[in-house]
């Protein structure tokens, strides 16, 4: 519900409220309908009329012929000649649930009686939000197009949708079947495609974005100049019949009996009608097909806003009958709201864990699609003086689905006078450092290393669950360790000491220690989410599996060329440039020797060495253990290699193990049983030499 404004209190009278709704309601009729420039989001607007609506059913002596809830629209601008239409056009009560929708049925049911009903059936149809045409056809020939209007008196926009692709200039009938006149009523609407182009090409030209494909559409087809408007691709869907005379219709319209069969005609004559409509035996069935349209609205590639359900036999459509505002034999089954407008009051920069300063708005919460909003990423500096945000806007907020928060466009009538445009900051929120944006880029940063906001957001992410997914170390608790001074780097971490950890507020002992070993047990990850958690810009998991995929350990990597690195398959150059600036940096190669130094396996979790030539098998009938951590295999390698090289390698050491590989942490009762047996024990080094030669070290001959 929208907030009374200045001066009315909720306990004004009743007549007072009804006044000032049916006010607050032409004045925002007239900025959607004729300017195309809504300042208050569909569902605010919704809401106002709901409430004028109940006021009204509850004082019937307020009741006005003139009230927006007994007419249509709003009164043509007068930018274009009027067009009379012969029989009005009329709006659509809505309903916001599904109860409501059944109620709305049963009304129908009284007024028609429930048998008439039962084997009636309706129509469901999405409900497009474009805006109404009514396009008239004599003898087959499309003359005249013109919007709704106030439902009486629209405005001719014929030169402006004759450009529109996919509507017949002429009907596709036989001779004999064309009416002499046929008044087709839909929705002009733009595709989402087309006004992602349209808001491209405006982004393009430094022009402000298009804050919705309605808007878009009504404001092209109010061009005054057709070749603009033929340079937005427009379309129509077909929703109704309205004057008919003649030809496959019959006299007067006489031959067509249902909805289903005038849309059938529609389709048959060549106009576009949505594919997505069905006709259903019962309000059930209404009911589900209402359901599946919400989960599906954004499959549909234009905008939806609910469902439209008609009775389909036009009978009961006469015998139903129609109010001032709308029929009574349809409604609309409005959707919940993707949109909302709230005060955008602050415009924040925030640093990510690369140096990144992303600008972001604090908004005055506000529930959006089921969620409460509050903030909501404003991308870069670009997007916010193209969308010319400025701090105190009133904002229309959109959160389409699941989809991340977005703030489409400020409400420019209801800016504040003090409004001003928002400047980039230059220096860092976290350290104080400037802000750099390069040239040729859309980012800026901050490129202060030890930042302790870019510091902060390196050790949580290095600590992710999409990274080295280290149980119970969440940004909270990376920021404790980074404020009482115990950890600077990632590396750091693996230096924590239990006691240290356990003196820290809301950690115990068994805290501590349960986190200490859980980032003791992440240094076995492999390469591919070490790669991840480093922050090495444009690098996620994607390209680090494809990198763990290219070479066989961090150091390869490292090693490589840019050039090298830019020929893996979705590398590409902008990336490999990236991995390679980072490891140019000394900054960033101390942390990689101090991960090392901490015993982080750099093996490729995802790299397969060629397999060795079938003559060369060095190990062939040998049974080689492998215990603890390597630093240049993990477990499922190192085992690859030993039966790559002819070898096995079984889970535990018996009198026929041949030798045993000893990595970081070995496993007690391996190492036990092996020294009992007499049992070589190998490092890492002599593993390789025996996974080449087939030789033991020292003087102990190969047996
Ligand atoms: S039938 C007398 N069918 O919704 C009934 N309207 O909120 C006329 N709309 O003015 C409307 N899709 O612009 C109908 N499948 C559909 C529709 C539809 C969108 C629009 C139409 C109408 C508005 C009412």
């Amino acid at each position: 519900m929208v907030d009374a404004p200045e001066g009315a209190g909720r306990d004004a009278g009743a007549a007072a409220r009804v006044d000032q709704l049916r006010r607050l309601i032409r004045y925002h009729a007239e900025r959607y309908y004729r300017d195309d420039a809504p300042e208050i989001a569909d569902a605010e607007y919704d809401a106002l009329v709901v409430e004028l609506a109940r006021l009204e059913e509850e004082h019937p002596e307020l009741a006005s012929p003139t009230s927006p809830t007994a007419t249509v629209g709003a009164p043509p601008s007068g930018a274009f000649p009027p067009v009379h239409h012969a029989r009005r056009m009329l709006s659509l009560d809505n309903v916001f649930s599904i109860e409501e929708l059944t109620s709305w049925s049963e009304r129908l049911e009284r007024v028609l009686g429930s048998a008439a009903l039962s084997d009636a059936g309706y129509v469901c149809e999405p409900k497009i939000d474009g805006l109404a045409m009514s396009l008239r056809y004599e003898h087959g020939r499309l003359v005249r197009a013109a919007t709704r209007g106030d439902g009486s008196v629209g405005e001719d926009v014929t030169a402006n949708v004759l450009t529109i692709r996919g509507l017949p200039h002429l009907l596709a009938l036989a001779p004999a079947e064309i009416p002499a006149l046929l008044e087709v009523r839909g929705e002009v609407y733009l595709p989402l495609s087309a006004f992602a182009e349209l808001n491209r090409r405006q982004e393009e030209a430094g022009l402000r974005p298009f804050a919705n494909p309605r808007n878009s559409a009504a404001g092209s087809l109010r061009q005054k100049d057709p070749a603009v408007t033929a340079t937005r691709p427009l379309a129509f869907f077909a929703y109704q019949i309205g004057e008919v005379d003649g030809g496959i219709a019959g006299e007067g319209g006489a031959a067509l009996e249902t909805h289903s069969g005038a849309l059938a005609l529609l389709r048959r004559a060549g106009l576009p009608v949505n594919n997505e409509i069905r006709r259903v035996a019962s309000i059930g069935d209404v009911a589900a097909y209402c359901a599946e349209a919400l989960a599906r609205r954004h499959e549909l590639g234009y905008e939806i806003d609910g469902v439209v359900v008609k009775l389909d036999e036009l009978e009961l459509q006469r015998r139903a009958g129609a109010t001032a505002h709308a029929p009574r034999w349809a409604v609309a089954y409005k959707f919940p709201p993707e949109e909302r407008t709230t005060t955008l009051e602050r415009i924040l920069v925030s640093i990510g864990r690369t140096g990144r300063a992303t600008p972001f708005a604090k908004l005055t919460p506000v529930v959006v699609a089921g969620s409460t909003v509050s903030l909501a990423s404003l991308h870069n500096e670009d997007q916010v003086r193209l969308k010319d945000l400025r701090e105190g806007d009133t904002v229309v907020v959109r959160k389409a689905g699941d989809v991340i928060p977005e703030v489409v466009a400020p409400v420019l009538a209801r800016r504040p006078p003090t409004a001003v445009p928002w400047v980039f900051p230059t220096s860092c929120p976290g350290c104080g450092g400037p802000l750099v944006r390069l040239p040729g880029e859309a980012d800026t940063y901050c490129q202060n290393l030890d930042c302790p906001a870019q510091q902060l957001q390196r050790v949580a992410h290095f600590a992710s669950r999409a990274a080295m997914d280290i149980e119970g170390l969440g940004e909270q608790r990376v920021a404790q360790l980074l404020g009482a001074g115990l950890v600077h780097d990632v590396a750091d971490l693996f230096a924590l000491g239990e006691d240290a950890v356990a003196a820290l507020e809301g950690f115990a002992e068994v805290s501590a220690r349960n986190l200490v070993e859980a980032i003791a047990a992440c240094r076995g990850q492999g390469l591919t989410r070490l790669l991840v958690a480093l922050s090495i810009r444009h690098v996620g998991p994607s390209i680090a599996a494809a990198l763990a995929g290219a070479y066989p350990d961090l150091d390869a990597v490292i090693a490589a060329p840019a050039a090298q690195l830019a020929a893996i398959a979705g590398v590409g150059p902008t990336i490999a440039a990236s991995v390679a600036a980072f490891f140019s940096s000394p900054a960033n190669l101390a942390v990689v020797e101090k991960l090392r130094r901490a015993g982080v396996s750099f093996a490729s979790d995802r790299y397969r060495p060629p397999a060795a030539p079938v003559e060369a098998r060095p190990l062939e009938g040998r049974s080689v253990v492998v215990t603890g951590t390597l630093a240049g295999f993990t477990r499922e390698q190192a085992e690859e290699a030993i039966v790559a090289a002819g070898g096995k390698s079984p889970g535990s050491v018996s009198a026929r193990t041949f030798a045993v590989v000893v990595g970081q942490d070995p496993g007690a009762s391996k190492l036990a049983r092996a020294e009992q047996l007499k049992i070589p024990l190998l490092d890492e080094a002599a593993f390789r030499t025996l996974l080449e030669t087939g030789a033991l070290p020292g003087d102990r001959p190969p047996r």
